[in-house]
């Protein structure tokens, strides 16, 4: 007989948020513990506390992995990028419409084939542990196959993903198209093989208003109606040549956010990508259904789409619910550190403040409410899943050298992380309580 696995504790510096910096006020936003414990259990976290008191109660055999110096976090959540655009990332020279038909449907057509889709499929999620996510909301391609290759090794992984097959059934090479009635089918069955299975969520995936017909947006919200628990993820005002050929294509809708209102497809499991050139009263209707605005800035920075307002998305009237995500590869980077750097100096080119605290706080627990996953993801509270990051302010000579005058104060810290930070900040990822970056994984491989 084996005995069983002997228990894992984490120890560091404990970082994990309780609630918005920008609600809150900082003190009551987070809880740090400066000689920290999580004792992981079954994939979670079973405890969480002052490491003097908790290392008493486990037993002997007990593994600690200890980092000392180094900030133990929940893992960051990516509410928005494309797993099959591995290969578009750093695409030169052309903005959204453009970069679209001359790079994205190129690589795109790729994943009929299930090879083709299983070896990017690893290489990306290899990528988000590597930098940290440990949850994402993901964009397929058209095919079925990328779908199936893509939640097949998401599942090996025991990684919590959001995906969906995309619909596209016009304005796209005859390679990308599906049609309003094979499109429901094939995300029926999809839904029925991957939603709730495991760690998987699905997420039904209309590309945007340009490539789907009328047909194709009822079918849409016809699968949201017959699959109330899945998520709905789009396009929605991102590049102002995009806006006004739906303004031509759908003559009829008030706006671009009404185009998708029409077909009953906002509401609290929805998530619109971008959502930069929005007028009032779209504003008002995202905030009415409690839908959720995902901010992309390094790939609005490198499409050239423009500047999301940050401030704007918090009016008191019609707040709206916001995401922080790469889109890669329109976004420039896997990380969210680097992702959270570009969110900041979008907003000083708005003579706007992002404070690290709250950039922080948006890559874990806000991420995990935009997703509805705060009571699983986001947070180091007692019964989470234990997807947790480690994190190194000194990973590198810069940051080792910037940091010599961060004397003890977590705040510069942080922003020393995400205005440095990058993959090689990320000292140790687990996910569900099992190390796949850092020395233990190295030391169990
Ligand atoms: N709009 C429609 N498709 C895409 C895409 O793949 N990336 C971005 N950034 N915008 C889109
Ligand atoms: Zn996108």
């Amino acid at each position: 007989m084996t005995s069983p696995a002997p228990p894992v504790a984490i120890r560091g510096r404990v970082l994990t948020f309780l609630d918005d910096p920008a609600i809150t006020g900082d003190a009551a936003s987070y809880r740090y513990i400066e000689d920290g414990l999580l004792i992981l259990e079954n994939g979670c976290i079973r405890e969480a506390g002052e490491a003097g008191a908790l290392l008493a109660t486990l037993p002997p055999n007990a593994l600690v992995h200890h980092y000392p110096d180094a900030l133990v976090m929940a893992g960051f959540i990516d509410t928005h990028i494309h797993y099959p655009q591995t290969q578009v990332i750093a695409s030169y020279g052309a903005q959204l419409l453009d970069w679209l038909e001359t790079y994205t449907y190129v690589e795109e057509q790729k994943f009929s084939a299930p090879d083709h889709a299983a070896r990017i499929a690893d290489f990306f999620l290899g990528e988000l542990c590597r930098n940290g996510t440990t949850t994402a909301a993901v964009y397929c391609t058209v095919h079925s196959e990328s779908v199936d290759a893509f939640f097949a090794e998401s599942m090996r992984r025991n990684m919590r993903m959001i995906a969906g097959k995309v619909l596209m059934d016009r304005n796209a090479p005859p390679g990308l198209l599906d049609t309003a009635a094979g499109g429901y089918e094939e995300s029926q069955t999809l839904i029925a093989r991957w939603h709730g299975q495991g760690r998987q969520r699905y997420a039904v995936t209309p590309r945007f208003a340009l490539t789907s017909t009328q047909a194709q947006l009822e079918a849409a919200g016809a699968l949201l109606r017959a699959n109330p628990d899945v998520y709905l993820q789009t396009h929605l005002s991102e590049n102002p040549r995009e806006i006004e050929a739906v303004r031509k294509l759908f003559p009829k809708a008030r706006s671009y956010t009404d185009v998708y209102d029409r077909f009953g497809l906002l509401g609290p499991r929805s998530l619109f990508g971008h959502c930069i050139h929005l007028e009032e009263a779209e504003r008002t209707r995202l905030s009415e259904t409690e839908s959720v605005a995902v901010f992309c800035p390094t790939s609005n920075l490198f499409i050239g789409s423009g500047l999301f307002d940050l401030h704007q998305a918090r009016d008191r009237r019609f707040p709206l619910r916001l995401g922080l995500a790469t889109d890669m590869g329109g976004g420039t980077s896997y990380s969210m550190l680097r992702t959270a750097a570009e969110a900041y100096k979008v907003g000083q080119l708005r003579g706007q403040r992002l404070p690290a605290l709250r950039a922080f706080y948006m890559l874990t627990l806000g991420n995990a409410r935009a997703l509805g996953l705060e009571y699983q993801i986001g947070t180091l509270a007692s019964g989470s899943e234990a997807d947790v990051i480690v994190l190194d302010a000194r990973a590198t000579t810069a940051m080792a050298h910037r940091m010599e005058t961060v004397q003890g104060n977590l705040k510069d810290e942080l922003f020393v992380l995400m205005t440095l930070g990058d993959d090689r900040a990320i000292r140790a990822t687990y996910v569900a309580g099992t190390p796949v970056l850092g020395p233990a994984f190295n030391a169990s491989g």
